[in-house]
């Protein structure tokens, strides 16, 4: 197809069209399709919803063909359109959360999840998933931080290109090849006292070195659009914020793709304060390089007068719909619209068993060990009590399962029971019955539901009656193994007394299957924490990553130093803690000189010993910080990781490759600076126990 030809054979409205996606029910009224968010009565006129050029949402392949039809039939030029939506962890096999895909430190993973899932989606004609949502963020009120990869910039940045990687699946034109949309630019994980859609006011110091990478790394991995933000980001909503689009997504980060809003977004810049009206607005989208508007017209209604009064050039609108159709065309929709829409297809490939059993084996790194003083792993013939609200529970699959069905889930009851002596079930906390059995299962923690889109909260506790049901069978001398469910972090204060701590996140479709293998130890749980656990929500924003203060906390001078009066600095579980059932240690074996001037690699090589008859994985993490630097650096910043297999007893070499590039911070200028410094390199299995190793940084006159 030769975009130029087409795009010089279309009148203003058709392009204005292309600029536009509308839902599903918008084209066949009994859709069934719910779309996510709030749709307006947008007020357009049969001939002008017609020509929208994408569709968000789709449920399976009959409405895909139906709307395409309908689309195709309209349309003079023949344009059919691109259907998207937000196929975030699985489709109909869902997977653990995105938080929880983090917990894993394992990237191959979610690159396997999102192959299948762009399989799955590709039987309903899905082209392009809103995903991944890469948004960096340090706050767990923000009920968003399920769907991200947590608080590191490292791990985003590896989960990252791993997501891409997965719904890149085949080349562009194959059937199961799912485009990506990453999102969302810019800034939106940093909102105010984590409040969805809130400001984001960010120095340019803190965004290049902390916020942007991961951005970066979903273009470099081939990410065919960018979704921009709800939020303002420096006092401008991020849709219409030209900075951010051209000088930065651009030009700087040199994305060349598709810029859509997020939803009804454009529109709302009126409520921001921004656009005097939806005229305004869509002059301000235009003149920002905002390609696609979703939920909402702007574009279509207002994008002809615009024009006509010079407001805006034909070179915006030509330029945007040339990239549409780009995609169009890079995604083979010109030579087949339906593109792997079938009903034949959805029958065999979706939830298949492979599908089903790949969900097993793909889930069993997410959950975290927190705490174990030997009760786990659980005996078969063991006798067990499950109480909490989980306990029956079906609704484990997580928030953004748009197309699972939680009916289809097994529950703790069944799954347990296939292997135990499950002597008593109960939802409540009350365990005052509980008696004569080896150990109790309390399950407890926040629902599906309670974290997500819109689902920012301050109470991030444990329900008090978890904690009074723990108390109690202490007193009885029954362990207690708690499982903690959850979209974000929960401030675990009240229950560190239990016998065991596991905290499962929401895992998907096979969630109870995989529990019940860790508690067996059919697995060791090697699970570490994406996010660090708090102490308080006051805490937060709070990270492993902070910077120091001109006052460190110092117990020894408790006046004038950097604190809480009334509350540990620290938090309760650090950002990289987990652990297994086993137990292993690490030693540098590298001889390594007492300097480094970095015109070659510095290599690394340690020695883990697993010390226990566990099979187990470890991870061992690398952190790094030099003292004195301008910009200041974070206390510790993780610089590599390494996820290792270990046999009983094994002891096994790991291998790091320390450059110049773990070194890079970027001032506000995006300047990058190595000076001369002292260089702290760390090493452990988490965040907080390490051990140093002292390097004197002198850089080699190449390296400026
Ligand atoms: C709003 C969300 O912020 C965005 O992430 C999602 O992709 C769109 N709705 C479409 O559902």
């Amino acid at each position: 197809m030769n975009i130029k030809d087409l795009l010089n054979q279309m009148t203003i409205e058709e392009k204005l069209g292309q600029m536009t996606q509308l839902p599903p029910h918008m084209f066949i009224e009994a859709s069934k399709t719910t779309v996510y968010g709030d749709m307006r009565d947008l007020e357009l006129k049969k001939q002008e919803y017609l020509l929208a050029g994408s569709v968000l949402g789709i449920k399976d392949a009959d409405e895909m063909i139906s709307v395409q039809n309908i689309i195709l039939k309209h349309s003079r030029l023949k344009i059919p359109a691109l259907f998207m939506a937000d196929i975030i962890h699985g489709y109909e096999t869902i997977f653990p959360i995105p938080l929880a895909q983090a917990a894993s430190f394992n990237p191959n993973l979610t690159k396997e999840m999102n192959a299948i899932a762009a399989v799955e989606s590709s039987t309903a004609g899905i082209h392009v998933t809103f995903a991944p949502m890469v948004d960096l963020s340090r706050d767990a009120r923000w009920g968003r931080v399920m769907e991200g990869y947590g608080e590191d910039p490292l791990l985003n940045e590896k989960m990252t290109k791993a997501a891409v990687d997965g719904y890149h699946h085949g080349n562009p034109k194959d059937v199961g090849y799912l485009a990506s949309c990453f999102k969302h630019f810019a800034g939106y994980g940093a909102s105010e006292a984590g409040r969805d859609y809130n400001t984001v006011d960010m120095s340019y110091e803190r965004f290049y070195n902390v916020y942007q990478p991961s951005y970066q790394v979903a273009i470099d991995a081939g990410s065919e659009m960018c979704m921009l933000a709800f939020n303002t980001f420096n006092g401008i909503p991020a849709t219409i914020n030209r900075k951010l689009t051209q000088e930065i997504l651009k030009k700087q980060m040199g994305f060349d793709g598709v810029i859509i809003s997020d939803f009804d977004a454009l529109h709302q810049t009126v409520a921001h304060g921004a656009a005097r009206d939806d005229e305004h607005a869509a002059e301000l989208g235009l003149h920002a390089g905002l390609m696609i508007e979703m939920g909402s017209s702007t574009y279509l209604t207002y994008g002809k007068k615009l024009l006509n009064d010079g407001k805006i050039t034909l070179k915006q609108i030509d330029d945007a719909v040339y990239k549409i159709l780009a995609l169009k065309e890079h995604l083979g929709l010109f030579d087949d619209p339906y593109k792997g829409a079938s009903k034949s297809r959805e029958k065999t490939l979706v939830r298949s068993e492979k599908h089903l059993n790949a969900a097993v084996d793909l889930s069993l790194e997410s959950p975290v060990l927190l705490k174990n003083n030997g009760v786990l792993p659980l005996n078969k013939m063991k006798k067990i009590a499950l109480v909490g609200p989980f306990s029956k529970s079906q609704a484990l699959l997580g928030a953004w399962h748009w197309h699972g069905q939680s009916s289809q889930n097994q529950t703790y009851a069944q799954t347990l029971s296939k292997d135990m002596t499950l002597v008593s079930v109960s939802e409540s906390y009350d365990v005052s019955h509980i008696k004569d059995v080896d150990a109790v299962i309390l399950t407890t923690g926040e629902g599906e539901y309670d974290s997500g889109e819109s689902k920012s909260k301050v109470g991030i506790d444990i329900d008090l009656q978890a904690s009074e049901a723990i108390k109690t069978l202490q007193k009885n001398n029954i362990p207690t193994i708690v499982l903690v469910h959850g979209g974000r972090p929960l401030n675990l204060t009240s229950i560190t007394a239990a016998d065991a701590i596991i905290y499962t996140w929401f895992l998907g479709s096979k969630h109870a299957e995989v529990i019940t293998h860790i508690l067996l130890g059919n697995v060791s749980p090697s699970g570490k924490l994406p996010m660090s656990l708090p102490r308080h929500v006051g805490q937060y924003p709070m990270s492993y990553h902070d910077f120091n203060t001109g006052r460190p906390f110092d117990p020894h001078n408790s006046e004038y130093t950097t604190k809480y009066l009334d509350i540990d600095l620290t938090p309760l579980y650090p950002f990289g803690y987990g652990l297994t059932y086993g137990e292993a240690s690490v030693a540098l074996i590298t001889e390594l000189k007492n300097h480094w001037d970095g015109s070659s690699p510095l290599t690394l090589i340690f020695q883990i010993e697993n010390k226990s008859n566990f099979v187990i994985k470890e991870v061992l993490q690398i952190y790094m910080n030099m003292h004195p630097s301008i910009p200041v650096r974070p206390v510790k910043k993780l610089i590599h990781f390494k996820k290792q297999l270990l046999n009983p007893y094994e002891k096994v070499l790991v291998e790091f490759s320390i450059s110049i590039h773990d070194l890079i911070i970027y001032d506000e200028d995006k300047n990058q600076h190595f000076d001369p410094s002292t260089l702290t390199l760390m090493y452990g299995f988490n965040s907080k126990d390490t051990k140093e190793i002292i390097i004197d940084w002198r850089p080699h006159h190449d390296i400026t």
